[in-house]
């Protein structure tokens, strides 16, 4: 695995696994492969509804807490006196006594007060980074120009198809990285057949999802596919013994649309 540092000072995996739409039942069962099989990053919200299952999954993984990097997000219901009870509401869920990298899922109404509550629990332990989703220009101008802490992350909708080179460029003023939601487009079997794509996975004998993967990683962007089968957590993870060159960034670099792929932002 290859690592990243935040501005926090902790390092964070490049690649996790993430479990939105992850059924809560299956939840444990599925973080628990991922962990035997080397990924050290998983991703989860409050949203999700599996937090249980992925805390269950840490604990009995047998791998020591201090090598997986644990992610939430809030939903953004409230201020700062609603976060504070939230994040000891994931804390429970979790079974967890640190959270290494708390984000707001998206920008709601006082995600200010919100944002307090988090500097709090960075200063109390509970939380060792903290960081944004969905937050772009005026929303994440707002959080810096108002912070103690900067955002340690971004995580927002990054892809072949939406590269988020301007985005990325911008954050990186505060040391924030870029973080990529749905980095295979979601809907992987839609990309299979780009011929770029498909070049570049003749050349390097590595499948669609491995070129996608490896070309976010090239760029310092950490990147957190979901799979519910345990072949494809294996190919994903298994980007670490190539590189793509400079060429094949650029011819990468062409197919981007700059526009969300579910009406986001
Ligand atoms: N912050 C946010 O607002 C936000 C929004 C969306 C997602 N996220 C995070 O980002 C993570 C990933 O995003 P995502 O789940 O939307 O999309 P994704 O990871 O881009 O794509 C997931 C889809 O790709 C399929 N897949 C995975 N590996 C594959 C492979 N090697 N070959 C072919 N198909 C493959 C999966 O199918 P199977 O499951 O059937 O294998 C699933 O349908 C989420 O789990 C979540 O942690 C965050």
């Amino acid at each position: 695995m290859e690592y990243t540092k935040l501005n926090s000072g902790y390092n964070m995996p490049i690649l996790g696994y993430g479990v939105y739409k992850v059924d809560p039942v299956r939840t444990e069962e599925l973080v628990s492969q991922a962990l035997k099989n080397g990924y050290r990053l998983i991703d989860t919200a409050q949203y999700y509804r599996n937090e249980e299952g992925v805390g269950k999954a840490i604990n009995n993984s047998g791998v020591p807490r201090s090598e997986i990097f644990l992610t939430t997000k809030l939903a953004p219901n409230g201020g700062y006196n609603e976060t504070k009870d939230s994040i000891d509401k994931s804390l429970r869920a979790l079974n967890q006594d640190y959270i290494d990298l708390l984000l707001i899922h998206w920008p709601g109404s006082d995600y200010l007060g919100m944002w307090k509550a988090m500097e709090e629990a960075v200063e109390s332990g509970k939380v060792r980074s903290i960081g944004l989703s969905n937050f772009y220009g005026k929303e994440f101008d707002n959080i810096v120009n108002n912070a103690h802490i900067m955002p340690a992350v971004d995580q927002n909708e990054t892809h072949v198809f939406r590269q988020q080179f301007e985005i990325q460029d911008s954050i990186s003023k505060f040391d924030t990285k870029l973080e990529a939601w749905s980095p295979l487009t979601a809907n992987p079997a839609n990309v299979m057949n780009n011929s770029t794509l498909k070049n570049l996975s003749d050349k390097y004998q590595k499948s669609v999802a491995q070129i996608m993967l490896r070309s976010l990683i090239q760029r310092e962007i950490i990147a957190i596919p979901k799979t519910t089968h345990e072949d494809r957590m294996i190919e994903n993870i298994d980007i670490f013994d190539f590189s793509l060159t400079d060429e094949d960034m650029n011819e990468i670099k062409q197919l981007d649309k700059d526009v969300s792929l579910f009406g986001w932002l």
